[in-house]
């Protein structure tokens, strides 16, 4: 493999921020420093005005195969990551069939590796077939490397099935992840449960459904010790309660999406299922409550809950499509554009932070350092860009960004030492 030497940025890392130049050679960061010149055969990649950091981890990605491969696929969704600055994605287990068994959990891993543009990282469900009745085969997942576990789309409702599966995981040293979300509170709704709703006639999602369970499994993990990841983060009393726990120093992290940091439910207005999402679009308190959060570690994650949907299915009337829009290759601009905190505290969130969570700190989020692996993402912080649909990696499109001014683009990204986003545009 030839190597790369990337010139003129600035490198942040978990260590601090400083210029420096960086050489990639066999997989590995060879040498760090400033000045240094191309070797015969190299591969120059341009940073100046860039930041150069350790490549993003994304906790939170559909990749809707097996099952729903006319909307994505893995390929086409690891081509969406790279392009977002990602070297690793953990793809959440709401396939179908469902991500509760080894040989589903090992054919999305092939599937990753097939097409070589970051790491696929599958997460197990939580429950089989994410239906809330029979823990999956935890320990024997465990076993074949998983270690995160979610019924993402859906929380695990049963306090007992909860409280069991946390304690199975304490053991096995994994982390479950919960879609917060009390069912019998939100049964036909469609958005968020406030004065909008009330206008425009459609059923609310009440901020309480989120908080009731945010609540119950803080305390669950208060009485089993076990560590618990809270995703989507959408309320700012949510982000009380999670402040609250990290306080008394319990072992929960959350995450937030760059949606709910971006838009709020008053986007509604105009009926379009664009703006549809689970949990959804809340209001502009909500929003300065989840970017305070994000700011003073609150939130440990900006993940993206890339979740794209066919145009059949997502262009139907609001109380039958389906909730979600993609991330992957908007979440940096959006971030960089909606939150008031150092490019370092946002890079921080997007990668070392989400990949001690992941469990892949071994490979992802690491300092910039000589014998460190090869996993970087290239970007510039300022300039600012729009979002055109035919450009999109992604299968699907979407994305409610288009026409919004976004901040921040990922130049390049090296993955396992060779680049897999030149320019802008993806090299495979
Ligand atoms: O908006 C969402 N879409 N939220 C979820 O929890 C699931 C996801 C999906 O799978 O489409």
């Amino acid at each position: 493999m030839s190597g790369i030497l990337i010139t003129g940025g600035n490198v942040i890392d978990r260590t601090g921020e400083r210029r420096a130049d960086v050489r990639i050679a066999g997989g590995i960061v060879s040498e760090v420093g400033q000045g240094l010149t191309a070797a015969d055969g190299e591969q120059m990649l341009d940073a100046s005005g860039c930041v150069v950091s350790p490549g993003f981890v994304d906790l939170h990605a559909h990749l809707r195969e097996p099952g729903t491969e006319e909307a994505e696929t893995i390929e086409t969704g690891s081509r969406a990551a790279a392009k977002g600055g990602y070297t690793c994605v953990v793809a959440m287990p709401n396939t179908d069939p469902t991500q509760d068994s080894v040989s589903v959990i090992e054919f999305v891993r092939r599937q990753g590796e097939a097409a070589g543009l970051c790491d696929v990282r599958p997460a197990g469900s939580i429950t089989i077939g994410r239906q809330g009745q029979q823990l999956s085969p935890l320990a024997e997942l465990a076993d074949a490397g998983v270690h995160l576990f979610t019924d993402d789309g859906d929380g695990v409702q049963d306090p007992l099935l909860m409280r069991r599966a946390l304690e199975y995981a304490a053991d096995l040293g994994i982390v479950l992840a919960q879609h917060c979300e009390v069912k019998r509170l939100t049964e036909r709704a469609v958005m968020h449960e406030g004065h909008c709703c009330s206008k425009l006639g459609l059923p609310g999602w009440p901020s309480i459904a989120e908080e009731l369970m945010v609540h119950r499994d803080i305390e669950l993990v208060r009485l089993t010790g076990a560590p618990v990841h809270i995703l989507h983060l959408s309320t700012a009393r949510s982000v009380q309660l999670v402040r609250a726990a990290k306080a008394d120093g319990l072992p929960v992290t959350a995450e937030a999406t760059p949606h709910h940091i971006s838009l709020t439910d008053e986007l509604l207005a105009g009926y379009s299922s664009l703006y549809k999402v689970n949990p959804p679009l809340r209001t502009m308190a909500d929003v300065e409550a989840i970017r305070a959060g994000l700011a003073d570690g609150t939130i440990d994650a900006i993940a993206t809950d890339h979740a794209p949907h066919a145009p059949e299915t997502k262009e139907q009337p609001l109380d039958q499509a389906p909730s979600g829009m993609l991330g992957l290759e908007t979440a940096l601009g959006v971030s960089l554009a909606s939150l008031d905190m150092p490019v370092a505290d946002v890079v921080a969130a997007l990668s070392w932070k989400p990949a001690a969570i992941a469990g892949v700190a071994d490979q992802h989020g690491r300092p910039v350092a000589p014998g460190e692996p090869a996993n970087l993402t290239v970007f510039d912080p300022n300039v600012e860009w729009q979002v055109v649909p035919t450009q999109l990696a992604s299968k699907s499109r979407n994305t409610p960004y288009v026409g919004l001014p976004l901040r921040g683009k990922v130049k390049h990204t090296v993955w396992r030492g060779s680049a897999t986003v030149l320019d802008g545009v993806a090299t495979r």
